[in-house]
């Protein structure tokens, strides 16, 4: 069991970047925070907030042992994008400090959003992430071939075109894609793909594809 620390840390959803989108407990939790810890468009939704805040970026190992420091004497919240139990960086804090020593406050997933956009439902959809794990563009290939409702989380280092041309070499056929970047956002954009088009299809923004088997809804 990890030592128990002075102040528990919560690692806040932020939902997909939209204030609007966020619980009002998440937004007073980081209103009462002492030190804030996010990506910077995270942490650029509360400029208001007079807390210390510390920018993650490459630093994110690091930065683990100055929040557990810092929770010593301060309330510390790290802000996460989506759900905070949805590929990120909280399972490194929480692996770090214990779980008795984390609060986990849920946000909207990008996942949630997207399904929501298209009118879909997603019980039994399958997850892939390609975020920074470009080598998961192999099982992504399995994973559309073998589920009719796969949704990947996707930033900008693999196109829409690398994963169009990954899926047609792998022999995928009969598959809607719904590629929607920027949810939320005032640049969201949400758009309609077969297999062949996601090809031309250009995107350098975080983003979220849904494929789809035709006939599924
Ligand atoms: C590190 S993962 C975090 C996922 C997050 N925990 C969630 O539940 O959405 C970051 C990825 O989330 C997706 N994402 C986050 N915000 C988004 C948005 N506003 N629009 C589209 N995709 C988004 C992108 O695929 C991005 O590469």
């Amino acid at each position: 069991m990890a030592k128990r620390l002075a102040n528990s840390v919560a690692i806040i959803g932020c939902g997909p970047g939209n204030i609007s989108c966020m619980t009002l407990g998440a937004i007073k939790r980081i209103q009462d925070a002492g030190v804030i810890v996010g990506s910077r468009r995270l942490l650029n939704l509360f400029p208001e907030v007079r807390a210390e805040k510390f920018v993650i970026g490459k630093n994110y190992r690091a930065l683990l042992s100055k929040i557990e420091k810092l929770s010593v004497r301060k309330k510390v919240v790290v802000l996460v994008s989506g759900d905070p139990g949805f590929f990120s960086y909280a399972r490194l804090v929480v692996t770090r400090l214990g779980k008795e020593n984390c609060d986990i406050i849920p946000g909207i997933s990008s996942i949630q959003l997207a399904f929501a956009s298209i009118r879909s439902h997603w019980g039994d959809a399958h997850f892939v992430s390609l975020h920074g794990r470009k080598s998961e563009l192999e099982n992504l290939v399995e994973a559309v071939k073998t589920h009719n409702k796969v949704a990947v989380l996707n930033d900008t280092s693999v196109s829409p075109r690398i994963v169009c041309h990954a899926l047609q070499k792998g022999g995928v056929k009969g598959k809607r894609v719904y590629l929607c970047e920027n949810l939320s956002l005032e640049n969201e954009n949400i758009k309609e793909y077969d297999l062949a088009s996601l090809g031309e299809a250009h995107s350098d923004s975080m983003n979220v594809m849904i494929f789809v088997s035709e006939g599924c809804s």
